[in-house]
C-alpha cells in the first residue's frame, strides 16, 4: 500500500513537472516568435509617421529588405531583438508613432537633432526596459508624460531644446535611477520639483518655470558641474577641520595647564629645598614659564 502511494505520488509529481516544462517552454518561445513580428510592424509604423527627405529609413522595409529588422540601418539588436534605435541628425520630421511602445525590449532611443514634432507618446512611459531616452533638439510639443518617472531602469533623459509645455512631472524627481535629466530650453511652467542631490538636472531656458519657495539649499542644480555637491563637500571639510582644530586646542590647553601645575609644583619644591638660591629656581627649565618670570622681572622696573 505504501509502495502504491509512493508510485502514485511520483507519477503526479512527474505530471506536474512536465506541465511546468511545457508552460516554461511556451513562455520562452512565444514572445520571441511574436516579438520579431511586433518589432517589424512597430518599426514600419514608426517609419510611416516620420518624414524622411534624406531617405535614411528606406531600408526599413519588410518586403524589400527582408523580415529581419536587425539588419536595418540605425537598428541595433541583441539576441535577435531590437535594443537600440539611434536616428540622430537625420533630417527627420513628422511625428513619433505610438507604435514605439511595441518595442518592449528597447533600451536606448535617440532621435536627437531632427525636426520631429507633435507629442511625446504616453506609451513611452510604459517601456520598462528604457535606459536612455534622448529626444533633444526637435520640435516636440505638449506636456512631458508623467509616466516617464515610473521607468525603473531609466538613467538618462534628455528632452531639452523642444517646445514642451506644462509642468515638470513630480514623478521625475523621485524616479529611482535617473542620473541625468535635461529639460532645458522648452516652455515648461509651474514649480520646480525638489530633486535628489545625485540627479544632474538642467532646467534653464524655461522662462515660465518658478523656483520653489523652499529652502534655497534644496534648489535643483542648474549647472552640469555639481556645484551643490561641491559646496556640501566643502561644508563638510570645514566642519571636520573645525572639529580637529577644536580638539587640538583643548588638548594643548590641557597639556599647558598640566605643565604649569607640574612646573609650579617642582619650583615650589626646589624653592623649598634652596629658598635663597633664586638662580636654581630659574634654571629649573628653559620653559616659557621661567622665561616669562624673567621677562616680568626685567620689564617691571
Ligand atoms: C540633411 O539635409 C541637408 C540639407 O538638405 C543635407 O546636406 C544633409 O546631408 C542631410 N543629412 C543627412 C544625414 O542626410
Ligand atoms: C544605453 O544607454 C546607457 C546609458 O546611457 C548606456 O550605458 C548603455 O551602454 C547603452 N546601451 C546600448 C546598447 O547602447
Ligand atoms: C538649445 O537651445 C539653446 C538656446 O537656443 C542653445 O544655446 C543651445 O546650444 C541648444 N542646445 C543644443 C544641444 O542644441
Ligand atoms: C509658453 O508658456 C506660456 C505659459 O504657459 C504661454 O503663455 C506661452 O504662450 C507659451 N509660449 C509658447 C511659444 O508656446
Amino acid at each position: 500500500m505504501a509502495a502504491g502511494t509512493t508510485a502514485r505520488t511520483s507519477a503526479a509529481a512527474a505530471a506536474v513537472v512536465m506541465g511546468l516544462l511545457v508552460v516554461a517552454a511556451a513562455a520562452l518561445l512565444s514572445p520571441a516568435a511574436v516579438g520579431d513580428v511586433e518589432e517589424v510592424t512597430a518599426l514600419v509604423a514608426i517609419r510611416a509617421a516620420l518624414v524622411d527627405p534624406s531617405r535614411v529609413l528606406s531600408g526599413w522595409d519588410a518586403a524589400a529588405g527582408g523580415g529581419d529588422p536587425c539588419g536595418w540601418p540605425m537598428v541595433t539588436c541583441y539576441q535577435g531583438h531590437v535594443y537600440e534605435l539611434s536616428l540622430t541628425h537625420q533630417n527627420l520630421s513628422g511625428m513619433l508613432s505610438p507604435a514605439i511602445g511595441r518595442l518592449t525590449l528597447l533600451q536606448n532611443l535617440s532621435l536627437c537633432n531632427n525636426a520631429i514634432s507633435g507629442p511625446i507618446p504616453d506609451i513611452i512611459g510604459r517601456m520598462e526596459s528604457l535606459q536612455s531616452l534622448d529626444l533633444s533638439n526637435n520640435h516636440f510639443t505638449g506636456s512631458i508624460p508623467s509616466t516617464l518617472g515610473g521607468l525603473s531602469n531609466l538613467l538618462f533623459l534628455k528632452l531639452n531644446n523642444n517646445s514642451l509645455s506644462g509642468p515638470v512631472p513630480h514623478s521625475l524627481a523621485t524616479a529611482p535611477m535617473i542620473s541625468t535629466l535635461d529639460l532645458s530650453f522648452n516652455n515648461l511652467s509651474g514649480n520646480w520639483p525638489i530633486f535628489h542631490a545625485r540627479i544632474n538636472v538642467l532646467l534653464g531656458g524655461n522662462p515660465f518655470l518658478n523656483t520653489p519657495a523652499e529652502e534655497p539649499l534644496d534648489l535643483p542644480i542648474q549647472n552640469p558641474t555639481d556645484t551643490k555637491d561641491d559646496s556640501n563637500i566643502k561644508d563638510k571639510r570645514v566642519r571636520i577641520i573645525s572639529i580637529v582644530a577644536l580638539s587640538l586646542a583643548i588638548g594643548c590647553a590641557v597639556a599647558f595647564i598640566t605643565a604649569i601645575i607640574v612646573l609650579h609644583h617642582r619650583r615650589w619644591r626646589e624653592q623649598a629645598i634652596a629658598v635663597n638660591d633664586i638662580s636654581s629656581a630659574i634654571s629649573v627649565t628653559d620653559s616659557g614659564l621661567s622665561q616669562y618670570s624673567i621677562s616680568t622681572i626685567l620689564i617691571l622696573p
